[in-house]
């Protein structure tokens, strides 16, 4: 390990995080009720800009007036190059913030940007008298921002996570796609022709080197990395498919724009009972192991050690919060 500690953002279970437009307060109610572990209220891109001062109101009132829970609850605000955006934070901060776990701030592209809210909201906070620190969730959708990734998720101790805004980073680099997170058909491996000339083709994920840089630089600074939207809802499969990639690159969790979403990320982002009993039996195979003086021992034919044990740790803790959240609501 490194001389260096790395601090750890605040434990919480994020496999599913679902936006809900600030400008249809008809659906917060359901959203409260339903087994989302992140909600975040878009003040962003599902408002209109000639409904962004209504959907403000909606959302100070939302927070305000309804049982969350033990919801986490984010807002989007506009991002910074707009005018909407101070409004956005000192409004809903001010008028809501003892009930606002994180801010999610879109197109974020430098460090600066992430100390000028930080400046921001600690005035707020510290005006308002609030005892709870607000968090960050920044989403890396721009060419700038994920060149600057690894200065961004640095840049406060608010930081919580960074997500892959896959349809603005496609707009932004230019990429070619053809559905919001999907696959496209041209990213792929033609294979060399075999002994009868016949040759394979594979689609690969074009999303691959951007959805790892991100979770680099997350994991490197504590921080949950977390994979955007998906944006076929009809395509269960498909959302499937997309999870279970960014999973395997050490994503958290996702976004579900769709409440038909929610149940797929949670599972996908849950361990397997499967998996929390093999590291169940890790641990206590190492723990004989040590008991007995060794360092590496196999179980079921494979070698564990001590990277086993990390895994293996991790795993389990991260079943537990998923039993005491669902005992919590
Ligand atoms: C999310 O904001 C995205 O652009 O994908
Ligand atoms: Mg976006």
């Amino acid at each position: 390990m490194s001389f260096q500690n790395i601090d750890q953002a605040p434990a919480r279970l994020n496999r599913s995080e679902l936006a809900v437009p600030g400008s249809q307060p008809e659906l917060f109610e359901k959203a409260s009720n339903s087994a989302a572990d992140v909600i975040f209220l878009d003040l962003e891109d599902a408002v209109a800009p000639d409904e962004k001062e209504q959907a403000r109101k909606n959302i100070i009132q939302a927070l305000n007036d309804i049982d969350w829970n033990t919801k986490i609850m984010s807002i989007r605000i506009n991002g910074l190059d707009t005018h909407f955006m101070y409004r956005d934070v000192v409004d809903v901060v001010e008028q809501a913030g003892e009930r606002l776990d994180l801010i999610m701030i879109p197109k974020v592209g430098t460090a600066s940007d992430v100390y000028a809210l930080d400046m921001m909201v600690t005035q707020i906070e510290d005006a308002m008298g609030y005892a709870k620190r607000i968090g960050f969730e920044h989403i890396i959708e721009t060419a700038l921002g994920m060149q600057n990734v690894t200065e961004i998720a640095a840049a406060s101790p608010r930081n919580e996570s960074l997500h892959f805004g896959v349809a603005d980073y496609a707009a932004s680099t230019r990429a070619r796609t053809t559905t919001i997170g999907g696959a496209n058909k041209d990213y792929g491996v033609l294979t060399d022709p075999d002994d009868n000339d016949a040759r394979d083709y594979f689609w690969n994920d074009m999303w691959h080197y951007a959805i790892s840089r991100l979770v680099v630089a997350a994991r490197a600074n504590g921080l949950r990395p977390i994979d955007g939207p998906f944006g076929d809802f009809s395509d269960a499969d498909g959302f499937r498919a997309a999870a279970k990639r960014a999973a395997v690159l050490g994503c958290e969790g996702k976004w579900a724009i769709h409440p038909s979403q929610i149940n797929l990320a949670n599972e996908i982002m849950s361990p397997s009972d499967e998996e929390v009993a093999r590291a169940q039996k890790i641990l206590k195979a190492m723990a004989e192991a040590e008991k007995a003086g060794k360092g590496a021992v196999s179980l079921d034919g494979r070698l564990i050690d001590y990277a086993s044990i990390r895994q293996a740790e991790v795993l389990v803790k991260k079943a537990e919060q998923i039993a005491a959240s669902s005992e919590a609501g």
